[in-house]
């Protein structure tokens, strides 16, 4: 599919992957719509690449039916979804003092992640429904979900973001299915270790970090945002591509610590 002239709107880009997904998205001809919390850099990021800003938490329908109308208003096909928004949460299900994981973090985690992901997907894909067909085989557009190599190989204390992005794993193959009647793909990416602010920029970050490298078989360093980008893109262009869940990760294979 030819993002040249089309709208895409991209959850959580205002940070991270989904920042590296707009820019890349804008720079091949799309009409970019950054729906995110962070409302200043969100904005700011919009505003470079002759995009959208769109305010909005992904777990409210009312908020992201807002930056979905906002990506129709730009006048160009709203032909993709990328769902990057996420939050990460570490504590153990029963912790060393005993106590049960808390459940209101547990759910605040599924909110978001899970659930917004889906809320996107569902109101992305019912606007994309409303374009005309683009090719010959009735497409109108794509959605891409970020998951985690964490929904396969959770480490302890991931208990509630791994449950979260499994569920992003899980709705992959049923929402291919389900958006196949109106000509829409959906694939689902799980990255390893990527090197964006999720990890803070502390001195214990680069010490975390460097711990979490040690097992990537190669190349041996922390993917980079732009070739997440990439990936996005190549998923988007490839018209076959399609129900699929891809690790991305350098090969690296989670220990439990
Ligand atoms: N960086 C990694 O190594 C890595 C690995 C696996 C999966 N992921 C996933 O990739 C996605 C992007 O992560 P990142 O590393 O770019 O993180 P990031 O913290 O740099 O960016 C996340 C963005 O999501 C936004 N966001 C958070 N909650 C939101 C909400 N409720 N509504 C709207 N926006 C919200 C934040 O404001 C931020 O701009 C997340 O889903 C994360 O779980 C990241």
């Amino acid at each position: 599919m030819d993002l040249n002239g089309a709208a895409a709107i991209i959850s959580g880009g205002a940070s991270g992957l989904g920042e590296a997904t707009a820019r890349d998205l804008a720079s091949h001809g799309a009409t970019v719509v950054i729906a995110d919390l962070n409302e200043e850099r969100g904005k700011a990021i919009a505003d470079e690449l002759g995009g959208v800003f769109a305010k909005c938490d992904v777990s409210d329908e009312e908020q992201v039916q807002a930056a979905v109308d906002a990506a129709v208003a730009t006048g160009k096909p709203l032909r993709v979804v990328v769902n990057s928004a996420g939050i990460g949460w570490a504590s153990r299900t029963v912790g060393r003092d005993g106590k049960p994981h808390d459940l209101a973090t547990y759910r605040k985690v599924i909110e978001v992640n899970l659930v917004g992901t889906f809320n996107l997907l569902r109101i992305g894909a019912a606007a994309i429904a409303k374009t005309e067909p683009i090719d010959g085989d009735g497409q109108r557009g794509v959605v891409i979900n970020t998951a985690s190599v964490a929904a396969l190989e959770g480490q302890t204390g991931q208990i509630a973001y791994s449950a979260s992005k499994g569920g992003i794993v899980g709705m992959t193959v049923p929402a291919a299915r389900d958006l196949a009647a109106i000509g829409v793909r959906v694939n689902t990416i799980c990255p390893g270790i990527i090197d964006t602010p999720i990890y803070g920029f502390s001195a214990n970050a680069d010490e975390f970090k460097a711990k979490l490298v040690a097992p990537v078989v190669f190349p041996k360093r922390m993917g980079q945002p732009s070739e997440f980008a990439h990936l996005v893109r190549s998923l988007i262009e490839n018209d076959y591509m399609n129900a699929e869940v891809i690790r991305f990760d350098g090969g690296i294979r989670f220990q439990p610590k």
